[in-house]
């Protein structure tokens, strides 16, 4: 068992999601960035078990989700206390353990983006769960998004979606307004160089393993920003923090951020479960029981 300091609380975990950022440590990428003993997850819910001696006992037995660090593929986590965000009782375990990763990534692209009536935005990866919450939010502002993807079950999933258009990689795109690229290489780059001059092109993902060098990005006009969720809720007021997670519980409840899944395991099978988030042509997340 963790050791409880005096503004921590200790976490029974619940549930926890399994994302590509979890994923970075357990694969070695980076393994110099990685110190071990490691436990990943960032995504998770569980409930607060005990409490450390300056911390409200009235916390006990509450829903959170741990966040600010890794290590939530555990069946307990110390956390500190200020950085447990309460979750409303009408959300699901299932809608929580993967309330955060996704769901605040696309609220603040969107919201940093404001999209004008009738931008057309392409979206790389479109199919994937950030894509579809991506897809739902910017539709929702008035924003007509174009989904880009990879293979054709792709975009069959994608069918019912509020899409200008579903469109493979590698076919021309039209002018665009703006971009959301998770994917990276020749397909993040041909996002970028059909942006409008000087509109955003937003770099938040690396699918294809390959960065995109200035190389790539040679010609392209739009103007290139890169996206970290870590980066931010490291640097925002914790406040600002808990207003934003309010404010993505209300996106889950309307369904634009919520989560589908693909299957659950137990954590004794994280290996079935990692190998399982690996396989192509899967349409939904795969959560770890804890
Ligand atoms: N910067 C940040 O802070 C931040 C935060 C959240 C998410 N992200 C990034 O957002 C991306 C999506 O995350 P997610 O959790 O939503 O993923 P996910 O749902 O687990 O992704 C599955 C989907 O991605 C597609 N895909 C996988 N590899 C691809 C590739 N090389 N090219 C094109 N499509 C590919 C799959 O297509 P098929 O059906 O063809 O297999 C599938 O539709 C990841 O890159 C993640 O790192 C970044």
């Amino acid at each position: 068992m963790p050791v409880l300091e005096q503004d921590a609380v200790l976490v029974r975990m619940l549930a926890s999601g399994i994302n590509p950022s979890d994923l970075i440590p357990v694969t070695g990428a980076y393994r110099h960035r990685t110190n071990i003993p490691f436990v990943p997850g960032f995504d998770g819910v569980g409930e607060i078990f005990a409490v450390g001696e300056h911390v409200d006992r009235a916390l006990i037995c509450r829903r959170v989700l741990p966040l600010g660090s890794a290590g939530n593929w555990q069946t307990f986590k110390a956390a500190p206390a200020d950085w447990c965000i309460e979750v409303p009782s009408d959300i699901t375990d299932e809608q929580a353990a993967l309330a955060y990763v996704n769901p605040l990534t696309a609220r603040l692209l969107v919201e940093a983006l404001n999209p004008q009536h009738g931008d057309l935005v392409g979206i790389t990866a479109a199919a994937s769960q950030i894509g579809r919450m991506l897809i739902r939010m910017l539709s929702a502002a008035g924003a007509r998004p174009l989904a880009i993807v990879r293979s054709s079950s792709a975009l069959a999933a994608l069918h019912s979606e509020a899409v200008a258009d579903v469109v493979l990689e590698g076919t021309d795109l039209p002018v665009l307004d703006a971009g959301f690229d998770a994917v990276g290489g020749i397909c993040g780059a041909r996002l970028a160089a059909s942006i409008q001059p000087g509109r955003p092109f937003v770099h938040y993902g690396l699918f294809s393993g390959v960065p995109l060098t200035s190389a790539l990005l040679e010609g392209t006009q739009a103007s290139v920003k890169l996206f970290r969720l870590r980066d931010w809720v490291h640097s925002v007021p914790r406040e600002r923090l808990r207003a934003a997670m309010a404010q993505v519980f209300a996106d889950i409840r309307s369904g634009r951020a919520a989560s589908v899944v693909a299957a659950h395991y137990p954590l004794e099978e994280f290996r079935t479960g990692v190998a399982h988030n690996a396989q192509s042509g899967r349409h939904g997340k795969i959560i770890l029981r804890l």
